[in-house]
């Protein structure tokens, strides 16, 4: 039915109209508000920071519902589809639920997590007028001094594949059949493709910004690293891709800017991949392509390019298009598949039955039941690198000496793309910081955050360290863009920890080289960048939640090992890939759920996972690399779950094959041929007893070798 108001509707259209839909013009670049209805104008967007006076969920929905009207008021009443960056929660609005960045999200390694955090964004987004969001970043961070590697769920596509379940948070079903709800969004699979492998900081980056440069790879590595989260977001019906800034080289061909990519865009992403909706140009990109703008128009169109982001050039944008079509520069074919796409996904956005906010919907930003959910992500995205003499969890009864720069700061907390686009420059928002998290479990802690007041009388330090908020560009700004502490924070980590045990947290976009201070820090977090709900952070310090993230990326002991990724040939970080300690009580209740879980899924290689987890469980041993072990075979038991559909009890050579295979890659340790025979059963009560014999014998097994 779309497809058939899709073309009922393109039949009734001028030329003009079918331009004026391909193009998208910043709110703030309007002339006048009629220029809607002049240049019949398809899309507007807030870029980072463009927000309405007072910047409220009430204020948003009354200036997008009043660009609606004007939209209503053209001669086929076209609405216009808004898009935003809500990139961590609606992080545009003040009050709004902000999310742990996505490098966070990727240390939870918890794909429901992440399709919950997507439904909480979509829910305040829509709420607020806005139907399509510009996230998520699906890059794969291949160089953690790219300005946008917090963009990121790690350095491993699988990784980031698992996390695109937030694209059906957002989005609802593959087949669009959800969107018209108020609290879905459409999503924006981007920045297509290679945006987080650009080569970085060299003469080879010819004078682009640092997050815009060239991506050299060769095809192999193009499939496997940069490609195939977006068959991912495409296979889970996302509904637009906005190309990378960045330019392509494939095994040492000349760089091709990802906005006139035809390959890759026209013959990867729509035809190999199936792509059926619609691609948005990023912000003003087309202006880099080589040769004058028509030149830039024609280019990106013809590559596939269905929507531009001009901002402010729509005048020339639409004129230009409209000259290059009269002259078959760019067919009416290629103008209709780009309309007709863009009209899909209004017509599955419900946009022409109800283009207006619901306003019984405001209350849902900033929720209680939000916010839970942002509490939930903080601490579930906390990796704790090092626990010297299991420091953590800390009592509650302890005496807390709190320090550094970013103990008590919210902005600093949330990181880029919030409120402003660099983040905290304007006015902030409403959360808690993490020592605000801190002084609700231990109201009595001593805040200082230069380690100046009385440092005696206190058990434990906790130095809460990291970078300044920046969004785009060449990093932390504020620290000139290197990985390395800012002399206030190293200052704090050597007076606190001098003093007495002491955490630190690094409250980061990406890895901090923390090498020199190591040997004086008791325990060590990766804390990312925990968004509006620091009261996460605290849940796990004192121990009401487990720690449970691993690291999304490698941990470098120094910059010169940037860029560093597992698997390459001289990997010798601090922390590799995956790397994330626990407690013991806490491990084995994950085990525990984990393999209560599996259980009822009656899946075999499930089983043999929990088997695995189970084996790691009895070393009694929580040092790091057998926390390892277990975590790797629940996540090994993850992805069998995905790929296998078994109902019902399989071989019991699958079970045993599936336990050897993690035994052998994740700890290097060959078991044994098991001698028992383990039946088919799909009775609870009967796995129980064949997970236990498993159990036994594969221990005895293990020991033995
Ligand atoms: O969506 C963003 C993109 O990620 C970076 N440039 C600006 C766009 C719109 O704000």
């Amino acid at each position: 039915p779309v497809q058939k108001r899709v073309d009922d509707l393109l039949a009734r259209m001028t030329l003009a109209e079918k331009v004026g839909q391909m193009t998208q013009a910043e709110r703030n670049a309007l002339k006048s508000r009629s220029d809607i209805a002049t240049y019949a104008l398809g899309s507007l967007l807030s870029g980072g920071g463009s927000v309405p006076t007072p910047n409220t969920p009430a204020s948003w929905a009354a200036m997008i519902d009043n660009f609606q009207l004007s939209a209503q008021a053209t001669r086929l009443q076209i609405p216009l589809i808004y898009g935003v960056d809500a990139v961590h929660g609606h992080n545009n609005v003040i009050g709004a639920t902000i999310l742990p960045h996505n490098i966070g999200l990727g240390s939870t390694r918890d794909p429901d997590l992440a399709r919950r955090t997507g439904e909480v964004t979509a829910t305040e987004v829509r709420a607020t007028g806005v139907p399509w969001d510009f996230a998520p970043c699906v890059c794969v961070v291949r160089d953690d001094r790219w300005g946008r590697a917090y963009e990121g769920y790690g350095e491993d596509p699988a990784l980031v594949n698992s996390m695109s379940t937030v694209i059906t948070g957002m989005q609802g079903k593959a087949d669009g059949s959800q969107l018209k709800n108020k609290d879905r969004v459409l999503a924006s699979a981007k920045h297509y493709a290679g945006d987080g492998g650009t080569a970085y900081g060299s003469a080879t980056t010819g004078g682009y910004k640092l997050d815009q440069g060239i991506t050299k790879v060769t095809r192999e590595e193009l499939e496997r690293l940069h490609l195939a989260p977006f068959q991912t977001a495409v296979d889970l019906g996302v509904g637009t891709v906005m190309p990378s800034f960045s330019s392509m080289s494939i095994d040492g061909a000349t760089p091709v800017k990802m906005h006139g990519n035809d390959e890759l865009i026209n013959g990867v992403l729509k035809q190999r991949m199936g792509f059926d909706g619609f691609v948005i140009s990023d912000w003003a990109a087309i202006d880099q392509l080589p040769g004058d703008y028509v030149s830039d128009i024609r280019t990106s169109i013809n590559a596939g390019l269905d929507m531009i982001m001009v901002p402010s050039r729509y005048v020339e944008f639409t004129q230009g298009l409209t000259n290059e079509i009269g002259a078959g520069r760019v067919t009416v074919a290629r103008v209709d598949d780009a309309v007709r796409r863009i009209l899909g996904e209004k017509f599955k956005l419900g946009l022409f039955e109800n283009p207006y906010s619901d306003p019984t919907q405001l209350n849902t930003v900033g929720s209680a039941k939000h916010r839970a959910v942002g509490r939930e992500a903080a601490a579930k995205s906390q990796v704790l690198l090092k626990n010297e003499g299991n420091l953590l969890p800390l009592a509650s009864t302890s005496k807390v000496y709190v320090a550094g720069s970013n103990a008590n700061d919210l902005g600093n907390q949330l990181g880029g793309w919030s409120i402003t686009w660099q983040g905290k420059s304007g006015p902030t928002t409403t959360g808690t910081t993490i020592l605000d998290g801190i002084k609700q479990v231990v109201p009595t802690a001593t805040f200082s955050a230069d380690a100046t007041a009385p440092l005696e009388g206190h058990d434990v330090g906790v130095v809460v360290v990291g970078e300044r908020p920046y969004a785009e560009g060449v990093g932390d700004v504020g620290n000139g863009h290197d990985q390395v502490l800012a002399p206030a924070d190293k200052a704090a980590v050597d007076k606190v920890c001098g003093a007495m045990k002491c955490v630190v947290l690094t409250v980061s976009g990406r890895p901090q080289v923390v090498a020199d201070q190591l040997g004086k820090i008791n325990a060590l977090v990766a804390s990312w960048l925990p968004g509006t709900e620091g009261a996460g952070v605290a849940d796990v310090l004192f121990g009401k939640k487990p720690f449970s993230g691993r690291l999304p990326v490698s941990w470098p002991k120094s910059e010169a090992q940037e860029p560093i990724n597992v698997g390459d040939a001289s990997y010798d970080p601090q922390y590799p890939y995956g790397w994330g300690l626990t407690t013991q009580a806490a491990a084995r209740q994950k085990l525990t759920d984990a393999r209560n879980a599996l259980l009822r899924k009656h899946d075999a290689y499930a089983l043999a996972a929990a088997v695995a987890a189970e084996i790691a469980l009895q070393t009694k041993d929580w040092s790091g690399p057998k926390a390892i072990i277990a975590l790797a075979a629940l996540e090994q038991s993850a992805k069998y779950l995905e790929r296998t559909k078994v109902d019902g009890f399989a071989e019991d050579d699958a079970v045993v094959g599936a336990a050897r295979w993690i035994a052998q890659n994740k700890i290097g340790q060959n078991l044994t041929e098991p001698t028992s025979k383990l039946t088919s059963d799909s009775e609870h009560l009967a796995l129980s007893g064949q997970l236990h014999t498993a159990v036994t014998k594969l221990t005895a097994a293990f020991k033995t070798k």
